[in-house]
């Protein structure tokens, strides 16, 4: 522990803060807004994937008791923004199906969707293409991938590595199209008074929507509000504003004074708010006789929209993960006239951990040696990626230790050794890896209020992940009193600001912020402040990451069962070992960590978007037919963790957990799919007929 921090609070199983106010249904989310005759939004959405509105005829609309406004592409304000996904009713163009193209505002919900019915959309249309296979235009390469890394690199001789390879693997995985669905669905609320802004969003990030909404809407950010408490999930869909918020602040903008409310429908959750993109990954192993890796490459072909275009950064893990001279990825995208997808958990990490992780496995079993030997022989010295030394890395130690604990070396190596009762069991194994981020432009107050309480605030979001909880430990370790002593404000523009809960990197950022005001604040009025006293801090400059390559590790283990006769699969175990720094809460870390395994089951078994080619849309967009893993498929899941702080990475030495748990997962259960079978899957999900 670093001389800024006392421990007593951090690493305290202490249970959420906010817990029994939810459960009371005290703890007010976005839509939850006590507010004076509020108005409802509801939107009309195209029927046609391509082309454009040739008329709108809202005059049965504009003729039912309460209904105060119809928003078209001709009466809708201009915006000054160039997103394609945010020009909400700029122009009569249509470029997917289910985009916005008109909205109803009326006295009740029941009125707008009424009403919204009523309104009459023509259309002309134009040909589509819906599928990579089908994009006319070719591939298109990106600039950059998400989160600022370079599209394509190319380190040594791949094809070389692979021609003089004692053992290779080439081949191609695919991941299915998959949707954010956080229990709380997108909401806005906008009321607009005088020149000012004030917004209630379901965000992860309030100032983040701050800075688009005012550049959306061109206005100086200090005149909107965001506020935002509670969060029920969001997964990265709601990282940043999308469509429905802009149409609710422009429907609010036409109608002063009123607050308008906009809910989305869990159907318009699979066509407004992002997803996680199909794709396809090729990849390529090079190994000598031993299984020391002499080349790995990734090129990843990504589904995107045609209006705006998004690179999840699939091929960054293979990058960094193990040892080798000869290095080639690339991403390319097929832009097509489908919905803007956007994070889902892991973005990148995720499918590109799922196609490595496997193919590791296809050369372990290749080579003739136990695949976590094989990711031992491959563990590098330095960051293969950037040449940094790694901050910290212990995934050879996740590896023993998760394998010890799994039972590991019960397992007979070769595939369909083991039956029971007519089902073939299997193990698995697979690495996980997320970065450990921690982002600039931070800060906090810390205020002593009276009677030994302090107010800690800093505009940080609660996904529902802890923040709440977890924050009030850092503050009471920071400054040195019990936790019970911290008032703990976020959620707000008006508080300091605060970076992004997104990226797994909340709790790092916004707890160094609070560390740095809590020693200002002691530097400042020592153990016996008076009332008022108060200070504000910038967090640091994340000066370790100029000199290391800071990420978090994990090993995952998956027992897994198919039918012998069905096909049918189950994953009766799954059992996770981290390297997460220290953790600040082993109740919430846990959570995190099993609800990302949990998400990694489902994303292995269960989740596909599945593109209607002839309508041009999801065709199971509802949680009847899109199925997210639900008790009954989940039976045991554990994660544990090494526990090693790296105080590199910030004061509390913790690394982010949000996002790991979902890494590598999927490539855990097919592996052991395919140790139960024979069978080795490369498409996900793994369904019952891809054994038959
Ligand atoms: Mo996460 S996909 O960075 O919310």
């Amino acid at each position: 522990m670093t001389d800024q921090l006392t421990p007593n609070a951090i690493g305290r199983d202490v249970a959420r803060a906010d817990g029994p106010l939810k459960v009371l249904g005290a703890a007010p989310y976005a839509y939850d807004q006590p507010l004076t005759d509020p108005l409802y939004l509801c939107t009309v959405d195209a029927t046609v994937v391509r082309g454009r509105v040739a008329g709108v005829d809202a005059s049965a609309a504009l003729a039912m008791d309460g209904v105060e406004l119809v928003l078209t592409h001709e009466n809708a304000p201009e915006l000054s923004t160039e997103d394609g996904e945010l020009r909400v009713l700029q122009s009569p163009e249509v470029h997917f199906r289910g985009q916005v193209v008109a909205a109803v505002v009326a006295t009740t919900t029941e009125v707008a969707a009424a009403a919204a019915g009523a309104v009459v959309v023509t259309y002309d249309t134009e040909p589509f293409a819906v599928t990579a296979g089908s994009d006319p235009a070719g591939l298109h390469a990106p600039e950059k991938v998400n989160a600022g890394y370079p599209t394509d690199t190319d380190d040594g001789d791949l094809d070389a590595a692979v021609a003089a390879a004692a053992f290779t693997v080439d081949e191609e995985y695919t991941t299915a199209r998959t949707h954010n669905n956080p229990l709380e669905p997108h909401t806005t609320v906008a009321t607009w008074t005088g020149g000012d802004l004030h917004v209630f969003e379901a965000s992860q990030s309030v100032f983040g929507a701050r800075r688009v909404l005012a550049g959306v809407f061109g206005l100086d950010p200090e005149r909107v509000r965001v506020t935002c408490p509670y969060v029920g999930g969001g997964f990265g869909s709601k990282g940043s504003p999308h469509a429905g918020a802009v149409v609710t602040v422009m429907a609010a903008r036409m109608l002063p004074g009123r607050s308008v409310k906009f809910a989305l429908t869990r159907r318009q959750m699979f066509r407004l708010v992002g997803y996680r993109p199909r794709m396809t990954q090729r990849v390529r192993l090079a190994a000598a006789p031993d299984g020391t890796l002499t080349g790995v490459g990734v090129d990843v072909v990504q589904e995107s929209a045609r209006i705006k275009e998004y690179a999840e950064q699939t091929a960054v893990a293979a990058r960094m993960m193990y040892a080798a001279p000869n290095r080639r990825t690339s991403h390319r995208l097929a832009l097509l006239d489908i919905p803007v997808p956007t994070w889902m958990r892991a973005p990148g990490e995720a499918p590109g951990m799922f196609a490595l992780e496997t193919a590791i496995d296809e050369l372990a079993a290749r080579v003739g040696i136990d695949p976590i030997a094989l990711r031992v022989r491959n563990e590098p010295e330095r960051d293969p990626a950037t040449g940094k030394p790694f901050s910290s890395r212990h995934l050879v130690d996740c590896l023993h230790e998760g394998a010890d604990r799994f039972g590991w070396y019960d397992r007979d190596p070769r595939p369909r050794s083991r039956r029971v009762n007519g089902w073939l069991v299997g193990y698995g194994v697979a690495a996980s890896t997320y970065p450990a981020y921690r982002m600039p432009a931070n800060s906090a107050v810390v205020r002593y209020t009276a009677d030994d309480r302090y107010r800690v605030e800093i505009g940080a979001s609660d996904l529902g992940t802890g923040a709440w909880t977890a924050l009030a430990q850092i503050a009471a370790d920071a400054l040195g009193v019990p936790q019970d002593s911290i008032d703990l404000a976020i959620g707000d523009t008006r508080l300091p600001r605060a970076t992004v809960a997104g990226g797994s990197s909340g709790t790092a950022s916004w707890g160094t912020a609070i560390v740095e005001a809590a020693r200002a604040f002691r530097d400042k009025f020592g153990r016996t402040p008076e009332p008022d006293d108060e200070v504000f801090a910038d967090a640091p400059e994340n000066t370790a990451a100029k000199d290391f390559a800071l990420h978090g590790y994990g090993a995952q283990f998956a027992e897994v069962r198919v039918h012998e006769d069905t096909g049918e699969i189950r994953v009766p175990r799954l059992y996770g070992m981290f390297d997460a720094g220290r953790v600040i809460n082993p109740r919430t870390a846990r959570s995190q960590l099993v609800g990302g395994m949990t998400m990694g089951l489902s994303m292995a078994l269960h989740e596909d978007s599945v593109m209607d080619t002839a309508l041009g849309h999801t065709a199971n967009p509802d949680l009847g037919e899109y199925h997210i893993a639900a008790n009954a498929d989940v039976h045991e899941i554990r994660a544990d963790w090494l526990g090693i702080p790296d105080e590199r990475l910030n004061p509390m030495g913790s690394k982010g957990i949000g996002e790991i748990g979902i890494t590598g997962t999927a490539a855990a259960i097919a592996n052991a799919a395919h140790h139960a079978t024979g069978v080795r899957v490369r498409e996900l999900p793994i369904t019952l007929d891809k054994f038959l």
